[in-house]
């Protein structure tokens, strides 16, 4: 079974409390239950983790090698700050959607820059928690026709 990777970033585990009004009320472990179940009406298994520490990340991204046909990355403030991380991307080649729960590009202008862009296959963001299922759609149809 096509396996997926879906990575979350730095202060993603706060969901639920963090700023409702922006990211809702959703928490992390909810998100990752629909996903999972979202992943088994579209055949693919689901692989769901979250670190503050962008060395884990680059960790998971590199250990994600001839395991996960593909990530979902919400990266969080990484998303701004990592070339690290782009640079993981780029290195291992696996396809990558980035993610985001907000539209990052009608905030601060600090969030209008992201590294892992220029790395993805597409980005999404802006959708809150469905973002997730629209990324594994997407991501599954990605692989299909590239394969
Ligand atoms: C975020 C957007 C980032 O700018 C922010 O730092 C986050 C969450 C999002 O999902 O909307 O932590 O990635």
């Amino acid at each position: 079974m096509t396996s997926l990777l879906i990575l979350n970033g730095p202060n993603l585990n706060l969901l639920g409390t963090r700023e409702p009004e922006i990211y809702g009320a959703v928490t992390l472990e909810e998100i990752e239950a629909t996903c999972v179940a979202y992943g088994e009406t579209k055949s693919v298994s689901i692989t769901f983790l979250q670190s503050n520490h962008e060395g884990v990340l680059v960790d998971n991204i590199h250990a994600a090698t001839g395991t996960h046909a593909g990530i979902i990355l919400n990266a969080g403030a990484f998303t701004h700050t990592s070339i690290a991380l782009h640079d993981a991307i780029v290195g291992t080649q696996i396809p990558t959607i980035e993610l985001h729960l907000s539209n990052i590009h009608k905030r601060e202008e600090f969030r209008h820059h992201s590294y892992i862009a220029r790395a993805a296959v597409g980005v999404i963001c802006g959708f809150g928690a469905a973002g997730y299922n629209l990324a594994i759609n997407a991501m599954v149809g990605h692989l299909e026709s590239n394969n």
